[in-house]
């Protein structure tokens, strides 16, 4: 798939500068966005854009996912979030992401095929696992094994045109799944759980974190259902930090697996995807404290400060409630009940604390929601899955959307290596000192 073009300008925004007055083509997306080209502005006024967080900054086009941050819309390749979260499994999503249509059986049944024997990584890379200290981050040990796997693997680098699914894209995403629950079973000191042919996507996933020697675990259908939804909803959310980071990474000529590896540490950042590990470390901080402590978490978080936000709140695109989290709010609730947790203080507490803050004028004047991570986590938790782990699903998740903006960006003529200019306001040149005369 290439990006679409997005239609011939028919309005133009004019800039004077100076005596001159320039007109700058307003182009129009698919769904009727529009943006100022301003490719040749410094060629013909010198000048450049200043925008800190690129707030109004568009990098390129895209045809993977159309998000309207104003009505609480997303679709990916044309589908809603709702539709694709009631209909599909995960690789289903992620087939569409990667290669722009859902597959039909014949399809399915070869990218499953793929997958499964993809599934396995090469014997070696086992050693590296048992070198990380107890208490390692599995968002540090993700990032490092994505980046050794293009030792491993060096000869899927380019794609290859008779191949209808791109090689390099099956091997990440079926093996960031068993290097994920690797990285858990070391960090708990059992035995590695191989991957299955017998199971799916996400039933391998479950197995290879919860069975053991000692433990024949099957994965209960309620939890593989929702995982797969939980999967479905991290999966693209177009030019969002962690996937600007694969692309310009990917944009200087480097690896896939660089890139995706780059993408795994802009994730972890609590203020992006570890938003989810934060959200339940403020929760319990909650339960273990004092439960009136509610109100109080509230009053702190309006102080704008950025270290006492609430987390799990809050979105740049968002100004509605985000659709994922609506989903996953639903899901969450349901899978508690079928697990017997209905009255889980944990949600309780998140539930609490959303009526309170969706009251309040300063969210309100904010335009302040719950994001994707702030029911994520309850569910992850309610899994089995520790804490620590919660960013490594999000990334698991979010892979067919990273691998679709890479290869996007890869294949469009009009890309170039991803450079900003900045305003330079350091000392003018002065003479050097020599050290004996500082
Ligand atoms: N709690 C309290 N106040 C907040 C919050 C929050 N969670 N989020 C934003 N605000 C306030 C800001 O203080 C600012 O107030 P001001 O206008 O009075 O100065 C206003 O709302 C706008 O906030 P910005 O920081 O300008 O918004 P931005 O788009 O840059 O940030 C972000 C978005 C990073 C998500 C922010 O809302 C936040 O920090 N949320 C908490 C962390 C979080 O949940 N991250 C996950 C995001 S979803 C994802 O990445 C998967």
């Amino acid at each position: 798939m290439s990006a679409h073009r997005p239609s011939p300008p028919a309005d133009k925004v004019a800039l004077t500068y100076g005596k001159r007055t320039w007109r700058y083509p307003v182009l129009t997306g698919s769904e009727g966005e529009k943006a100022v080209d301003i490719s040749t502005l410094r060629q013909d006024t010198g000048l450049i854009t200043l925008d800190p967080g690129y707030v109004n900054t568009g990098a390129c086009t895209s045809d993977i996912t159309f998000i309207d941050g104003e009505r609480g819309i997303l679709r990916h390749r044309g589908y809603s979030i709702e539709d694709l979260a009631e209909h599909c499994v995960f690789l289903e999503v992620a087939y569409l992401l990667i290669l722009g249509k859902l597959p039909n059986r014949q399809e399915w049944q070869s990218f499953s095929d793929l997958m499964n024997r993809h599934s396995m990584i090469h014997e070696d890379m086992r050693d590296f696992f048992l070198n990380y200290p107890e208490g390692a981050h599995p968002m540090a040990v993700l990032s490092a094994m994505v980046v050794s796997l293009s030792s491993f693997y060096p000869e899927i680098e380019q794609e290859d045109p008779n191949e209808p699914i791109d090689i390099t894209a099956t091997r990440l995403l079926s093996k960031l799944r068993t290097i994920a629950a690797f990285s858990y079973k070391k960090s708990i000191g059992e035995p590695f759980v191989y991957p299955s042919c017998r199971m799916s996507y996400c039933e391998n996933f479950l197995n290879m974190m919860f069975s053991s020697p000692v433990n024949d675990y099957t994965p209960d259908p309620v939890v593989v259902r929702a995982l797969n939804l939980f999967l479905i909803l991290h999966a693209d959310h177009e030019q969002n930090c962690s996937t600007s980071v694969v692309r310009i990474v990917g944009s200087a000529g480097s690896s896939l697996y660089a890139s995706i590896s780059a993408g795994i540490c802009a994730l972890w950042g609590p203020l992006h995807g570890g938003a989810n590990q934060a959200v339940i470390e403020m929760l319990e901080r909650i339960l273990r404290e004092d439960r009136g402590k509610v109100d109080k978490v509230i009053a702190r978080a309006k102080q704008r400060d950025a270290r006492t936000r609430l987390m799990g709140f809050g979105h740049r695109i968002y100004k509605t409630y985000d659709p994922r989290a609506k989903i996953a709010k639903e899901v969450c609730t349901r899978l508690l009940s079928r697990l017997g947790m209905r009255n889980d203080p944990i949600l309780e507490i998140a539930m609490e604390l959303e009526e309170k803050a969706l009251a309040d004028s300063y969210f309100q004047e904010r335009h302040l929601y719950p994001n994707v991570d702030f029911y994520t986590g309850i569910a992850y938790r309610a899994m089995g899955i520790p804490t620590n782990m919660f960013t490594v699903m999000f990334a698991i998740g979010r892979l067919p959307g990273w691998i679709a903006h890479w290869m996007e960006n890869r294949r469009d003529p009009r890309q170039k290596i991803g450079r900003p200019r900045q305003i330079y306001v350091g000392p003018t040149a002065r003479p050097f000192i020599p050290m004996d005369q500082r």
